[in-house]
């Protein structure tokens, strides 16, 4: 049912843990089933992002699609991540099934609500980027599947 590369992010997921002192950190909660997801995101002073982490108490897929979405924005711009949508994730990933696809919104909105938070800290715009709906959702969430 998961393809060999969700697989392979399940089981050794990149960019798992935290950094200390982030340029801008996201939490974001899935309304669906509840779970959670932290993204830690270090971007220099030419808006690269240099490094980021991970954390979630999600499932598999959340993990899965959190590791290819870290290594996607590693090194892009804070605009080029913005590119970086769940939909490209999942192509990346050669696809989930459909009642997972939920899951990989968790990276998507908690990069979102990293690079928010980035650009409040430093008082700057990111073209496309809008204020996250909250940290943790209230299960109000356009139907999009
Ligand atoms: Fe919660 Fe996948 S079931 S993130």
């Amino acid at each position: 049912m998961y393809s060999e590369k969700v697989m392979d992010h399940f089981q050794n997921p990149r960019n798992v843990g935290e950094i200390e002192n982030a340029s801008g950190v996201g939490t974001v909660g899935n309304a669906k089933c509840g779970d959670i997801m932290r993204i830690f995101l270090d971007i220099d002073e030419n808006q690269i992002i240099q490094d980021v982490k991970f954390k979630t108490f999600g499932c598999g897929a959340a993990v899965a699609t959190s590791s290819m979405a870290t290594e996607l924005v590693k090194g892009k711009s804070v605009q080029e991540a913005m590119q970086v949508t769940n939909k490209a994730v999942m192509e990346a990933l050669d696809g989930l099934p459909p009642v997972k696809v939920h899951c990989s919104l968790l990276a998507e909105e908690a990069i979102h609500a990293a690079l928010w938070d980035y650009a409040q800290k430093n008082g700057i715009v990111i073209e496309g980027l809008s204020q996250p709906k909250s940290d943790i959702h209230d299960g109000e969430e356009e139907e999009e599947y």
